[in-house]
């Protein structure tokens, strides 16, 4: 009975490691569409503010039909758990309208390079402002990751500040969302998958007045003119791609944390940006030099060595939410 016991253990282990891969490989692939479709997109009609509006409204609209029809169950939520996922929302609308202006300035792949740097930030914030402290190694970690990030910007051949600033504050904005929905998600029975619906509709409603004020329907109506003619009537697919795939692509990283510690989500989070960035150096042509390949490299490699550094913690870590790093 005891090998029979040990057998069944092992093949659920097999399964559970499975389902993750699973899990993972949806998960980059969806990233992967999104970010292209939502840079063709930008190429075509410049209004960050819109597309990242848009993809949180495909979201909710998603869910909401998802619940309506009782393919998914709709989660019992109070006044607690809205008031404990506004900071929640903000940081993550701060993070995603941040990530999409990056975009739209800069290539793809730079925008992820710097994005690879999110564990440096997730330690700045956690010591300074957590009072947090962490093992000599993980502070060495931080040494490539920034250097790299730095060498990569500075021979970067498309520099813009705008560019370069919103994956700076996308990072930090991230962070600061791991850490409050950590303190969200914690003893709360939400799935992932309805923790990042409710989340999607809440972004949503924060951010539809600023776009309105930061872009507003004149400049789209000409701009969206200007796209079809170029385009012609597959650019309102190319729309719905990059809105859908948003959505996609994040609520499967939720799901996943349901099955997985905040470490290896870290390390799966940076493998995604590897995948990303080379497709779409591929897919765009972006014009790259060895050296800024090797900042982009020494960053990754720094994520590593950061995750390994970390899991030698010996503070326990915790299922937290999207990104979230380590032993935050
Ligand atoms: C966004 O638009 O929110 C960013 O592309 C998100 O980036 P990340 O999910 O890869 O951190």
């Amino acid at each position: 009975p005891l090998e029979i016991k040990m057998d069944e253990m092992a093949q659920s282990e097999a399964g559970q490691k499975m389902k993750i891969g699973l899990y993972f490989a949806l998960w980059w692939t969806l990233n992967v569409v999104f970010n292209i479709y939502n840079k063709k997109v930008l190429n075509a009609f410049p209004f960050p503010w819109l597309t990242s509006t848009l993809s949180l409204a495909a979201g909710s609209l998603i869910m909401l039909v998802s619940w309506a029809t009782r393919m998914v169950e709709a989660p019992k939520t109070d006044a607690e758990f809205w008031k404990a996922l506004f900071p929640v929302a903000l940081a993550h609308t701060i993070g995603h309208v941040a990530a999409t202006i990056s975009m739209s300035k800069v290539a793809v792949s730079f925008t992820h390079i710097i994005k690879s740097g999110e564990p440096a930030f997730s330690v700045f914030v956690s010591k300074f402002f957590l009072g947090e402290t962490f093992p000599l190694g993980v502070y060495l970690s931080l040494l490539p990751i920034i250097g790299g990030c730095a060498l990569s910007a500075f021979t970067e051949l498309n520099f813009n500040m705008t560019g370069f600033m919103g994956a700076m504050v996308s990072n930090l904005a991230f962070v600061f969302r791991n850490i409050f929905s950590k303190k969200g998600m914690k003893g709360k029975s939400v799935s992932g998958m309805n923790y990042y619906a409710c989340l999607s509709m809440l972004s949503l409603l924060i951010l539809t007045p600023f776009t309105i004020a930061m872009e507003g329907p004149q400049m789209w109506e000409a701009g969206w003119q200007t796209a079809l003619t170029q385009i012609g009537p597959n650019f309102i697919w190319w729309v719905v791609a990059q809105s859908v795939f948003y959505h996609l692509y994040n609520q499967v990283s939720y799901m996943s944390l349901d099955q997985i510690s905040p470490l290896t989500f870290s390390v799966g989070n940076t493998m995604k940006r590897i995948s990303v960035i080379v497709a779409s150096i591929i897919i765009f042509r972006t014009p790259i030099q060895p050296v800024n390949a090797l900042g982009a490299a020494i960053a990754i490699l720094g994520t590593f060595i950061y995750s390994q550094m970390d899991a030698a913690d010996p503070v326990p870590v915790e299922i937290g939410a999207c990104g979230t790093v380590g032993s935050l």
